[in-house]
């Protein structure tokens, strides 16, 4: 017999906990129906005693929700579809950001598998931008629904190829061949499962469109401190064995850099997404 799932809520508007699932790509429709209900309501999802994963499972349970995405665009992987994150490669993740907002198609689901978990520190800390957006006062929301923010990775802890330094507007290939990338998303996007709005924001933004930089700058942060904020978040603490799996069009995530030269090894899989829809359509 199977163990029945079980979902716990850990946060008050962000976070649950899922037991009695063994990850891989077997697993009925029933249960991945009710894994995608759960990570629709509370955004970010942890399973422990994952042990058994490897790649080939982790990515057979990842699809199970859908077309799997590029590993990375910039970032080379050394596979098609899985992201190492190690921050010794100088890619520790520890700004608060959206995954890969700067192509046009942002992924929809990731899911992170802890490899090598240091003996202190790096957690990773997940906000909702769901309740982020419910949570503004009228005139903060009547300003973010009607605008649009340019994302480029120019900032990303991608290591870019140096010679290859013009955006590339051909973002929407699947297997992103360019370095540089740039694209324009509305600030505030209608979920296309849920219907709710989210906002769309992050480390990869560069500006406001009628916006000017110092403007620009300013406005990100009163944004993202709304988005920050405590309250709308939640902090894992990893194990080995433990797997996150976050809905990418309702969060943002922030690995924290404190676990000096100790090793730390994830694994990242992301599943497609659309290209994010405004309000007005
Ligand atoms: C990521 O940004 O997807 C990686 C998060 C982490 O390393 O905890």
């Amino acid at each position: 017999d199977r163990p029945t799932l079980t979902v716990q809520q850990l946060g008050g508007r962000i976070g649950a906990r899922i037991d009695g699932v063994r990850l891989g790509g077997d697993l009925p429709d029933s249960t991945v129906a009710a894994v995608r209900e759960a990570l629709l309501r509370h955004k970010v999802l942890f399973f422990r005693g994952q042990d058994h994963l490897e790649d080939e499972q982790h990515l057979a349970f990842a699809e199970r929700f859908g077309p799997l995405t590029t590993a990375h665009p910039t970032v080379n992987t050394g596979s098609a579809r899985v992201l190492r994150v190690t921050a010794n490669k100088g890619m520790a993740a520890n700004a608060w950001h959206t995954d890969v907002t700067f192509v046009d198609r942002v992924p929809a689901i990731s899911v992170l598998r802890g490899v090598v978990i240091p003996p202190y520190g790096g957690n990773t800390v997940w906000a909702n931008t769901v309740a982020a957006y419910e949570a503004m006062p009228g005139p903060l929301k009547a300003l973010v629904d009607d605008l649009w923010a340019v994302h480029t990775n120019s900032y990303d802890y991608a290591q870019r190829d140096e010679e290859n330094e013009q955006p590339d507007a051909n973002y929407t290939r699947d297997d992103f061949a360019s370095q540089l990338f740039e694209t324009r998303h509305p600030v505030v996007r209608v979920h296309p499962e849920t219907g709710e709005r989210s906002l769309v924001l992050g480390n990869f933004v560069k500006a406001f469109d009628g916006f000017n930089s110092s403007e620009s700058t300013a406005l990100y942060h009163l944004l993202q401190n709304r988005i920050t904020r405590l309250e709308n978040t939640i902090r894992w603490t990893w194990q080995h064995g433990d797997v996150a799996m976050w809905d990418n069009r309702a969060t943002q995530h922030y690995a924290v850099a404190d676990f000096g030269s100790e090793p730390r090894e994830m694994r990242r899989i992301t599943v497609a997404g659309d290209v994010p829809v405004s309000i007005d359509g």
